[in-house]
């Protein structure tokens, strides 16, 4: 079993690159262990307490922390926006210091806006641990972990790694906490494809290649993360309609013909079938997308283990 003891510790989880490489790869280790027996960490955190502040909609994230946490014990809170007393106008700061006046163990905050898990980390009294489940376009730490998780269990190391990330880059926090993360574990190639309105004009580029053509990019992939068009977070370019957008930017079975054989297929969620991911290939034998949800609730319990620990 992993010591996870050993790593330096962790107080908050907020972005990808305030950790240092030993921090992540113990996280992975762990996640990695969780998933091959889950049962030995039944409990694990007895009584400890994580409340969710969850200021946007949330399916995966959300319910994964909810069940991770109760697998080691844990009690959980949910506290969304909507049917709180955010509706009546108390500040995010506000909020977070009543739900820090109740004494959890840790606080997991998904926030529109870009910087907030850091802003709240830095509120935060010694002994609360607040964990980044997604803020704006900047960073979802939680998601790049459990998807490095999903692709060392499907190819021998990351240097043998030819990922192609594909769609709008440009709005997702997915896809700037995993680039970071396979940067720093040393991933083999990163190719970028998507419309030109949909590339990052940010450093998420550097040390990428960058395609404008979908099946150019993904010649010769050996795994492929399609993301979805974050219409939530568009504001100022014409969103593609359905049908366009897919013969263009679609991953279908032919485009999937294009890449290595046995070529593994991710997507962080929710998919939208039919714009860029056809249902023959979200539901093919290649796709990994419902290993990501499973790994979504091992490396939950990972890192709540490890802010936890005493
Ligand atoms: N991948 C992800 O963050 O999904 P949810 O928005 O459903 O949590």
């Amino acid at each position: 079993m992993t010591d996870y003891k050993t790593a330096e510790a962790l107080h908050h989880f907020t972005e990808i690159d305030h950790c240092s490489r030993a921090q992540l790869e113990h996280l992975i280790d762990l996640t990695m262990e969780i998933s091959s027996d889950p049962t030995r960490f039944e409990n694990k955190r007895k009584g400890k307490m994580l409340i969710n502040l969850f200021y946007e909609a949330s399916t995966r994230t959300r319910v994964s922390f909810e069940v991770a946490a109760k697998r080691l014990g844990m009690h959980v809170i949910n506290v969304t926006a909507t049917g709180s007393s955010v509706e009546k106008g108390e500040t995010l700061t506000d909020t977070f210091y009543t739900i820090q006046a109740m004494g959890p163990d840790c606080i997991a905050v998904r926030h529109p806006e870009e910087g907030n898990a850091r802003k709240l980390a830095t509120l935060a009294e010694p002994g609360i641990h607040v964990i980044n489940a997604g803020d704006g376009i900047a960073a979802h730490p939680t998601q790049a972990l459990l998807d490095a998780v999903t692709l060392l269990q499907h190819v021998d190391s990351f240097e043998q790694l030819k990922l192609v990330m594909a769609g709008d880059i440009r709005h997702s926090r997915v896809a700037r906490s995993v680039i970071t993360l396979l940067k720093m574990l040393d991933v083999g190639e990163i190719r970028l494809a998507g419309p030109p309105a949909f590339m990052p004009g940010d450093a998420t580029t550097d040390g990428t290649r960058v395609f404008d053509n979908l099946d150019a990019a993904i010649e010769g992939a050996n795994a492929v993360m399609m993301l979805r068009i974050q219409k939530e977070r568009i504001t100022g370019l014409d969103i593609p309609g359905a049908e366009d957008y897919h013969r263009e930017w679609g991953l279908t079975a032919r485009r999937l013909g294009l890449t290595e054989p046995g070529c593994h297929v991710l997507h962080p969620g929710p998919i939208n079938r039919g714009v860029e991911i056809s249902s023959e290939v979200a539901d093919s034998p290649q796709s990994l997308i419902r290993n990501q949800v499973k790994n979504g609730l091992y490396a939950r319990m990972a890192l709540l283990l490890t802010l936890t620990r005493e």
